[in-house]
């Protein structure tokens, strides 16, 4: 019998030098809930991937499973999509096409964080696209793991039509009305049986407790709702 390193060395290992806010044993937790769709059709979908830390995580189980793919949605601002607000906080605005995101307007990024976390991403590479698809290569996992580029909404019209998920995690926009169009949109993705998780889930995001309160917890079609590690948050859906 082969002895093989524990999955959490392996994530651990592979996401050290990706930068991101998803602790470790939220990502063995992703892992874990991704490999328990075994057996179920359809592929993976991320919201909010940042450089990749979950989406690696994911990745890592899609090439386990075998025939699961990880598509990963998010704006993926470049340096000079950022801009100051007037209190010193940031937000972004991307236009991809003819169209405009506005994102981190309500909940805006605040100083401190900006330039602990979000400068260095940019002093690596300008574009956060480059980086996401450096870091997911670095895995060997570009042949599992694809970005697109948009919300979910334009992933709806642009993306392929055919689109099913058995797992959705949830890590975008964190304001109520995002979350709980998110919720809508994933749920024409969802397979039965399949889950959908939350990053931030009953921290210290309000929009985000709101939404799972309201369109997860409180709706019947939704079982085993389940509040897995600190933040991370995961229901399964029945259809
Ligand atoms: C907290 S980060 C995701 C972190 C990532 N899951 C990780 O493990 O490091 C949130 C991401 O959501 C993206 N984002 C924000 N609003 C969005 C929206 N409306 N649609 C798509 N992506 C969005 C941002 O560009 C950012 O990369």
């Amino acid at each position: 019998m082969t002895q093989t390193a524990p999955i959490i060395q392996s994530i651990e290992k592979s996401v050290k030098d990706v930068p991101g806010w998803t602790p470790i044993d939220q990502l063995y937790s992703l892992f874990v809930l991704a490999v328990s769709t075994t057996g179920l059709k359809g592929d993976i979908l991320e919201l909010g991937s940042w450089c990749g830390r979950s989406a690696i995580a994911l990745g890592l189980a899609a090439r386990l499973m075998k025939e699961t793919k990880v598509m990963c949605v998010d704006l993926f601002p470049e340096k000079s999509d950022w801009y100051e607000n007037k209190d010193g906080s940031y937000s972004f605005k991307v236009t991809i096409g003819d169209k405009l995101f506005d994102a981190y307007h309500e909940q805006t990024v605040w100083k401190e964080p900006f330039e602990r976390d979000i400068v260095p991403v940019y002093q690596r590479n300008e574009s956060l696209l480059e980086t996401f698809r450096q870091c997911v290569a670095n895995q060997s996992l570009d042949d599992i793991v694809t970005p697109f580029r948009g919300d979910l909404a334009l992933f709806s019209k642009e993306g392929p039509q055919d689109f099913k998920c058995k797992l959705a995690f949830i890590d975008g926009d964190h304001s109520y009305e995002a979350v709980c169009g998110d919720i809508a949109r994933v749920e024409k993705y969802l397979v039965p049986g399949g889950w959908i998780c939350f990053d931030d889930a009953f921290s210290s995001y309000e929009g985000v407790n709101k939404a799972i309160s309201d369109k997860i917890i409180a709706n019947p079609r939704y079982s085993f709702a389940q509040q897995f590690t600190r933040k991370f948050f995961a229901a399964r859906f029945s259809g």
